[in-house]
């Protein structure tokens, strides 16, 4: 069992998305699963080109992208991974910048326009959508980032096999809140919030982790 993880963050340490994503591989992990995090922000790596090499008649039908950059290798081990697991920031209500240009070289390559098979990946995996965000629960459906998450959850099972959401709202986005502008925030609701909840939302990540890990899914399904 081989479980890729994707942070979509710039900020690579100790932050909210990657401690999430460290986390379920460490759930993963203690499920006997060999798990690998890729940085996204450490590859130089552009979203999809639409120049439809992955739609041509005459391709081979592997869902290969014809982009040559840092993604084509991870690309290829995705095609051998058991489970992906997603994590982004929430920028502007929607994925970052990176994630959202994985995502579509991700996807796209998979994508047949064809009626019966819709996705040409080989097999059924299990994949997860981390995000993390600062606005907190209550306004996550009032800014209409449920919309988005369901969709990306549809895109990936659409490709892929089921996806799973997990969020963590109200991170914290600044260490010190006295040092960057902050006056829309309760600085001192924030720290009370990660000293308290944000444990909370590590350790669902590790239980997605031990889920995914064990998960069982089709050897073979047409999506
Ligand atoms: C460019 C930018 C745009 C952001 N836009 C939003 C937003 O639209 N909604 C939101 O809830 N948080 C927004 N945030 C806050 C981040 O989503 C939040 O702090 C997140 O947990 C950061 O993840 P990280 O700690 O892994 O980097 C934004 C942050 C940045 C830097």
């Amino acid at each position: 069992m081989k479980i890729m993880a994707f942070n979509g963050s710039p900020r690579k340490k100790k932050w909210n998305t990657v401690s999430l994503l460290n986390n379920a591989l460490e759930g993963a992990g203690s499920a006997g699963a060999q798990t690998e995090l890729i940085q996204l922000y450490d590859l130089n790596f552009s979203g999809c080109i639409s120049c439809f090499s992955c739609k041509k008649i005459s391709r081979k039908k592997d869902g290969v992208c014809a982009v040559q950059d840092d993604l084509t290798a991870v690309l290829d081990r995705v095609r051998k991974a058991d489970a992906l697991i997603i994590g982004s920031p929430v920028y502007y209500g929607c994925e970052s910048a990176a994630t959202r240009a994985f995502l579509e070289r991700l996807c796209f390559p998979y994508l047949q326009y064809a009626k019966d098979v819709r996705s040409l990946f080989p097999r059924k995996i299990n994949t997860a959508m981390i995000y993390t965000m600062n606005v907190p629960e209550q306004t996550v459906k009032l800014m209409g980032y449920d919309q988005l998450f369901e969709r990306t959850k549809k895109m990936l099972e659409m490709h892929f096999g089921p996806c799973e959401l997990l969020l963590s709202t109200d991170t914290l986005q600044y260490s010190d809140y006295d040092k960057f502008e902050a006056e829309l925030f309760d600085k001192e609701a924030k720290y009370k919030r990660h000293a308290e909840v944000f444990p909370e939302d590590c350790k669902r990540a590790f239980e997605l982790g031990v889920r995914l890990a064990s998960g069982k899914v089709p050897e073979r399904v047409q999506m």
